[in-house]
C-alpha cells in the first residue's frame, strides 16, 4: 500500500512495516500508530476532490484509511452523521456556537461502526476466516454488524453484565458471544489470549491500530460540516481513550494535508470512578495507572484504558483537559440533551454534555469559542439508565373524564 508507510510505535517510536508488527510494537508493548505519505495523498485528496466526492459515508476518506481495495468495503453504510448547531442547548451555557454531532445515527447506533469498518476491510484483504473483540458491548455490536452477510465468523467477549439491547444486537447479527463472569478488562484479556491461541483477527479498541483510522474519519466530517473551520474545542466521553486520540488524528491528519489550518483543543470526559486518563493527563510522568473503573455510563466503565497514552498524546498536544462527571450528572445529561438538541444519547455520550456543563461552569470554555460536542451512542442501548433519569407515563383508563381530570392536573 504505497500511501501507508507503516506502524510506528507511539511509546518508543519503532518502526514497522505494515506487515511486520500485527498489533502492539514488537520492541516494548506500546501501541501503534498508521504512518502514511501526506504527500502523495495530498495530490488526490483536497478540497476540491471531497467537494466533488458523492460518497456520504467514512469511504470518501479512503485516500487517508489503511485500506486499499474498494472491493473489500463491507456492505455497510458507516459515517456522514448529522451535525446540529444546537442553539437552544447552547443558550443554556451562554455558547453561541455549540454544535452537535450525532454518532448514535450509525448502523448499529455508535460511532464504533467507523472502526468496525476499517477493521473489518483490513480483516477482509487479510482473508481472514475468524474476527474477534472484546467490548463493552458496542464494538462487539458494531463488528457483528460489520460481518453479518460476509462469510467471517465473529466472536465476542462481553462482560456479563453488558447491556441487554447491545447483546440482542450481537446476538441478532449472529456472533458468537462469551459473556465473562468479570469486567471488561477480563473480558478484554481473555480475547487477547484466545486469539493469540487460535490465530483470529482481534479487533479490541486500542490494540489494533486501525481502530483509531475508523474513528479519525468522524473529525474529518466535523471539519466538512462546519465548511473547514476548526471547531475550538472537541469535547469527547472517554473510555479507553480511542475515540478521542482518533479524533485527535483526524484532525493532525488533515492538517497535514493542508485541509485545515487550526487544529482544535480536545476536551475529555471521563466518570469520576473511571478516570485512569485524567490522573495520567495530570501526573508528571503520564502513566497510566488502573482505577475502579466503575460507573452507570457502561461505554467508559474502563479500569485500564488500552489507548490511554495515545489519549494523553491528544490532550497533551492539543492544550486540552479533561474533566470528570458523577453518575447523577450523567443521567441528568440524558433528558437534558434530548429537550436540547433532540439527541437521544446512551449513558457515556450524554455525559459529554455534563463534562462540557463542568467545563462552562469552571470558566474553561467561554463564549465566543465554538465546540463540537461528540455523541458516540444513541440512547436507546441503555433504556435501563435511561428510564432512571425520567418521570413514568401516566396511566389512565380509556376514558375521556379521566383524560380531563389528568389534562387539568398537568395543565396540557
Ligand atoms: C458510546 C460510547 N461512548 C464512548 C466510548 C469511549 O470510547 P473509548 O473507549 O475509545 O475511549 C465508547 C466505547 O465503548 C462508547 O461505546
Ligand atoms: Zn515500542
Amino acid at each position: 500500500m504505497k500511501k501507508v508507510l507503516g506502524l510506528q510505535c507511539i511509546r518508543c517510536g519503532k518502526e514497522y512495516k505494515l506487515k511486520e508488527a500485527g498489533y502492539n510494537c514488537l520492541a516494548c508493548g506500546g501501541n501503534l500508530d498508521v504512518a502514511y505519505d501526506y504527500n502523495l495523498i495530498k495530490k488526490r485528496l483536497t478540497w476540491k476532490t471531497l467537494d466533488a466526492n458523492p460518497d456520504r459515508s467514512i469511504w470518501r476518506y479512503i485516500d487517508i484509511l489503511p485500506v486499499e481495495d474498494p472491493d473489500q468495503i463491507p456492505p455497510v453504510h458507516v459515517g456522514w452523521t448529522p451535525l446540529y448547531k444546537a442553539e437552544k442547548l447552547g443558550a443554556e451555557l451562554g455558547l453561541s456556537a455549540l454544535y452537535v454531532k450525532d454518532d448514535g445515527r450509525n448502523p448499529t447506533c455508535s460511532l464504533k461502526d467507523r472502526a468496525s469498518a476499517v477493521a473489518v476491510a483490513r480483516a477482509l484483504e487479510l482473508e481472514e476466516t475468524v474476527i474477534t473483540a472484546a467490548s463493552t458491548g458496542n464494538a462487539a455490536a458494531s463488528l457483528a454488524c460489520l460481518t453479518g452477510s460476509l462469510d467471517m465468523k465473529t466472536i465476542i467477549f462481553v462482560p456479563r453484565n453488558a447491556p441487554a439491547p447491545k447483546v440482542a444486537q450481537m446476538l441478532v447479527f449472529g456472533a458468537h458471544i462469551v459473556a465473562v463472569d468479570g469486567t471488561y478488562d477480563d473480558a478484554f484479556d481473555l480475547c487477547i489470549k484466545a486469539s493469540a491461541e487460535y490465530g483470529w483477527y482481534n479487533r479490541n479498541t486500542g490494540y489494533n491500530p486501525f481502530t483509531r483510522e475508523g474513528k479519525k474519519t468522524c473529525a474529518f466530517e466535523i471539519c466538512e460540516q462546519l465548511e473547514w473551520e476548526t471547531p475550538d474545542k472537541v469535547v469527547v466521553p472517554v473510555g479507553d481513550g480511542n475515540i478521542i486520540s482518533g479524533l485527535w488524528k483526524g484532525f493532525t491528519d488533515f492538517r497535514k494535508l493542508g485541509i485545515i489550518d487550526k487544529l482544535p483543543q480536545m476536551v475529555a470526559v471521563q466518570a469520576e470512578n473511571s478516570n485512569a486518563v485524567k490522573l495520567a493527563f495530570e501526573s508528571a510522568d503520564g502513566e497510566i495507572r488502573p482505577v475502579g473503573g466503575k460507573t452507570i455510563a457502561d461505554s467508559i466503565s474502563v479500569s485500564l484504558p488500552r489507548d490511554g497514552m495515545a489519549a494523553v498524546g491528544a490532550l497533551r498536544e492539543s492544550g486540552g483537559f479533561a474533566v470528570t462527571v458523577t453518575d447523577a450528572e450523567i443521567l441528568q445529561a440524558i433528558p437534558e440533551l434530548a429537550r436540547g438538541v433532540n439527541v437521544f444519547a446512551e449513558p457515556a455520550a450524554a455525559a459529554s454534555w455534563a463534562g462540557l456543563k463542568k467545563a462552562v461552569k469552571d470558566g474553561l470554555i467561554k463564549d465566543g469559542e465554538s465546540v463540537a460536542l461528540v455523541i458516540t451512542g444513541n440512547g436507546l442501548k441503555d433504556i435501563e439508565s435511561a428510564m432512571k433519569s425520567v418521570g413514568k407515563p401516566h396511566l389512565i383508563k380509556p376514558d375521556m373524564e379521566e383524560l380531563k381530570k389528568l389534562a387539568a392536573e398537568l395543565k396540557f
